[in-house]
């Protein structure tokens, strides 16, 4: 039925302005949503295939097992609005079986998101598709105006809340609750703490596709910013730090060197990191107490082999 495309630009130089603070800050960083141009988009669907990285089939056998009992936790939907929903692959399982009248998907990669919304407008006939290029974390509020009214159901799997720090994750959430509006509910997938050798598989896929997808970073940098970075001289270094909960994700530099972004110079001393990424690991009732300071109470939860879904309204 209806598909509607929009993208929704930033309203400023994003990529240049984050870029240049990340790496003029102590440690350098840069945020994680750059890593997704074209190339990043492809090599994040790999990893996802990769056998250490059993985050997405372990949450889609989950979701696929006790799809009737989400179903009847959640009740009657008219929308589902779903951020970072990248090849719309996911939410096609909840479709199918609550079978809501409109779907809103976000992307920071626009065109990808395009590409893989159109055909859902073509596979579900009575469903009028939307979807939003747009950077959701800097403006999610512009998603608003295409909301219709009616039950919303927020949808956010992947265990991508577990990619911001704790006070991120929770204005997230709370900004999550106003887009839901007051009988909006929130279904949620992260993963949990466990054997820290299983998640530190996961993020050192023997592969070395997370590697790549890592160093994929710099090249954007060189690609879109004519940045030099030569990505050799940086190792993927990806770990599991128990006493803060999280996966980090760092690029190691192997020697002392100087780099050169947008026209301004970079010093990096032989061992400093330049960190890209966390993804924390959480407990259920850890889980719930954030979520509880954004405004959410939680209805429902299931569990499967280290990840968990829960429901919230
Ligand atoms: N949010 C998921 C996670 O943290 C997926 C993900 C985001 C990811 N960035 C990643 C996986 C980088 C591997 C590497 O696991």
């Amino acid at each position: 039925m209806a598909f509607i495309f929009k993208n929704l630009p930033a309203d400023r130089d994003d990529l240049r302005v984050d870029v240049l603070s990340g790496l003029a800050s102590s440690p350098k960083s840069i945020p994680p949503k750059y890593f997704y141009d074209d190339a990043g988009c492809r090599l994040f669907e790999a990893i996802c295939r990769q056998p250490e990285y059993v985050l997405c089939r372990t949450e889609q056998a989950l979701m696929a097992a006790r799809m009737p009992d989400i179903a009847a936790a959640i009740g009657p939907v008219d929308c589902i609005v779903e951020p970072g929903a990248g090849e719309c692959a996911k939410v096609r399982l909840l479709l199918d079986t609550l079978h809501p009248t409109h779907l809103v998907v976000m992307d920071i990669a626009g065109a990808p998101l395009a590409a893989a919304a159109e055909p859902l407008s073509r596979d579900y006939p009575d469903l009028a598709v939307t979807a939003l290029g747009m950077d959701f974390i800097h403006d999610l509020e512009a998603a608003m105006p295409y909301l219709p009214a009616g039950r919303r159901l927020l949808y956010y799997p992947g265990s991508s809340i577990g990619n911001f720090p704790p006070d991120a994750a929770t204005a997230l959430l709370a900004r999550f609750r106003l887009l839901a509006g007051a009988e909006g509910q929130l279904l949620i997938g992260f993963d949990l703490k466990k054997d820290p050798q299983r998640l530190h598989a996961a993020y050192n896929d023997a592969a070395g596709v997370t590697a790549a997808f890592n160093l994929n970073l710099l090249e954007r940098l060189n690609r879109e910013l004519g940045a030099d970075f030569v990505t050799a001289r940086f190792r993927h270094y990806a770990f599991y730090n128990p006493s803060a909960g999280r996966i980090e994700m760092h690029l190691v530099s192997l020697v002392e060197q100087d780099v050169n972004v947008a026209g301004q110079c970079f010093h990096f001393a032989l061992g400093e990191t330049l960190h890209t990424e966390y993804s924390y690991k959480f407990r259920c009732d850890e889980f719930s107490a954030i979520a509880k300071t954004a405004g959410w109470q939680r209805s429902a939860e299931w569990e499967h082999d280290g990840f968990a879904i829960q429901l919230y309204g």
